[in-house]
């Protein structure tokens, strides 16, 4: 089976979001009860991924390094690279070539939030199903505000169309995509887009375009949530906070997920839990670490 690399693109000015984020980057900012990275950081473990690489702005690295360290507590080999102007979500398989050398990735946008039952199997059986690229797709009240996929009969990507004023399916691409080793020599041929930036749909387009690109729906079970606004981020925090005190489960807990994947030791978890006893996930991890 291949191995798969991990991209998780941390930069941005998040503009959306200010002032929240005039001195703190967004991917920092809480959603409840963890910082907004560690949700997209564990739906890369969840597929089993364990090489990292997280790109920042260059004047937030060291808040990024000082948070994830180099991953060994998770069980994962965190790198980090640096974007010094935000180009786009595309420009991150440019930067991210040399970690990539010659592997397929897992690239991910770290405001997107994932939940759901049957996440890991979900992502595992893409990333071994995967030619060329996949996208994840997801069923959304309000698709102009989102890329779509036009479908044909077959349920095959036709098009991708960006914010279209007469959407084409209720289908958004979320910020989640699987990508064979060609994808940084696809980013080499972009152009950038009228924002000035380079896009990731045209790099999913070059997929399509050689037959490439499949796209994987997420179901009704699992939660997609965007976290760019001052509303969404709350309520992204809201269903956070609703789901772990009604369930005793915490979402995206990376330590009980280093554990489930035998990444870490109990007694190397058990430590970090007695050091951080006072706090919900201390007390989380305590907890499931006596069953
Ligand atoms: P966006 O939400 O498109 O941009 P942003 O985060 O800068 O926010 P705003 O629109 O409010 O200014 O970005 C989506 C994700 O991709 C987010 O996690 C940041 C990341 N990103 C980069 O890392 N580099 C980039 O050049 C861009 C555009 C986004």
């Amino acid at each position: 089976m291949k191995t798969f690399k991990g991209i998780l693109l941390a930069g941005g000015n998040g503009t959306r979001l200010y002032p929240l984020t005039s001195v703190m980057s967004k991917q920092l900012l809480p959603v409840y009860d963890k910082p907004m990275i560690y949700y997209p950081l564990s739906v890369l473990m969840l597929a089993g991924i364990r090489d990292i690489l997280v790109i920042t702005r260059p004047e937030d690295e060291s808040m990024y390094s000082a948070l994830l360290q180099d991953g060994a507590q998770w069980g994962v080999n965190i790198s980090y690279a640096t974007q010094p102007n935000p180009g786009g979500v595309a420009e991150g398989l440019l930067l991210g070539e040399t970690f990539l050398d010659g592997s397929d990735c897992v690239y991910i946008l770290g405001d997107n939030v994932f939940y759901g039952a049957g996440l890991s199997g979900f992502l595992t059986a893409a990333l071994a199903n995967n030619v060329g690229a996949t996208c994840f797709t997801y069923s959304v009240s309000d698709p102009e505000r989102y890329g779509v996929v036009e479908l044909d009969e077959a349920c095959n990507i036709k098009k991708i169309v960006e914010k279209p004023v007469t959407p084409p399916s209720n289908y958004a691409v979320t910020g989640l995509y699987v990508f064979d080793k060609t994808a940084p020599e696809k980013a080499k041929k972009l152009i950038k887009s009228h924002r000035g930036e380079l896009e990731i749909v045209d790099v999913l387009n070059l997929y399509l375009r050689d037959e490439k690109l499949t796209h994987q729906k997420f179901n009704r079970g699992v939660a997609w949530l965007d976290t760019g606004t001052p509303e969404s981020l709350l309520e992204a925090a809201l269903f956070v906070e609703t789901i772990e005190k009604r369930q005793g489960y915490k979402i995206a807990c990376l330590e009980e997920i280093a554990l489930k994947n035998s990444w870490v030791e109990r007694d190397f978890l058990k430590q970090r839990a007695e050091q951080n006893a006072s706090s919900s996930l201390g007390q989380y991890l305590l907890k499931i670490l006596e069953k």
